[in-house]
């Protein structure tokens, strides 16, 4: 499906405070650096109708939703997403640099919520017309060291606006997440790559580099 356009998708995939957002931005330098046009974005958001969604999931009481309500919301957040800024920049020629994508869909909604993981594939045919990325970058590390780093960036924000519903889950709900990604990996290892996230910014940024390279320039 993704062979139609013209640009790669690109997804960071992984658990809290793993530093996919750090290392999507290393991604973006590097591949600038080679001149390509790239748009880096997020799930769930990253346009402004899919934003508004957001709000809704990641705000609030850790079990306001149920596990159907909160997998059509992230859907719901998707197909704005691919309309207003996935697809539009790869027909272009744009390189598309995701945190985050289905995959969180499968491990969070569906090893962790409990979600039927066959219906969640069905949404996602439906609503996506099974659209996945060209490639997955897995990046693996510690739930605890995780799950600090990204409690100690919510203190750093607003109570209002806080940011840490899924982050509330607790940490056995996490170290589920750790296996499921894993697990989502080894089913789909032509696509998904996994990186050691627990390194140096550079070190790991390197790796990854690599794998771009060896997948898309062929050295
Ligand atoms: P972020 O903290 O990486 O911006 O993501 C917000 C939260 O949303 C994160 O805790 C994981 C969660 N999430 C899901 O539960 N399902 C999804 O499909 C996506 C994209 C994110």
């Amino acid at each position: 499906m993704s062979s139609d356009y013209r640009g790669k998708f690109i997804t960071f995939e992984g658990g809290e405070g793993v530093g996919k957002s750090t290392q999507a931005m290393e991604l973006r330098r590097f591949l600038e650096s080679r001149g390509v046009d790239v748009v880096l974005t997020r799930e769930p958001g990253g346009s402004p109708g899919a934003e508004e969604i957001r709000h809704l999931l990641v705000t609030g009481g850790t079990d306001k939703w149920c596990a159907m309500t909160e997998t059509l919301l992230h859907y719901a957040a998707r197909a704005q997403h691919l309309e207003e800024t996935i697809l539009p920049a790869l027909k272009r020629g744009a390189w598309v640099i995701c945190d985050r994508y289905a995959d969180s869909t499968l491990a969070y909604q569906g090893y962790g919520q409990g979600q039927n993981i066959d219906k969640i594939l069905e949404i996602h045919r439906l609503v996506t017309g099974d659209f996945w990325p060209d490639l997955t970058i897995l990046l693996d590390g510690g739930v605890k060291l995780g799950l600090n780093r990204a409690r100690h960036r919510e203190d750093l924000e607003d109570r209002q606006t806080r940011e840490d519903r899924y982050e509330r889950m607790g940490e056995e709900f996490h170290q589920t997440l750790r296996n499921s990604f894993l697990d989502i990996a080894r089913k789909n290892p032509d696509r998904i790559t996994v990186v050691d996230a627990e390194g140096g910014i550079d070190l790991i940024a390197g790796h990854i580099a690599q794998v771009i390279c060896d997948r898309f320039f062929g050295k």
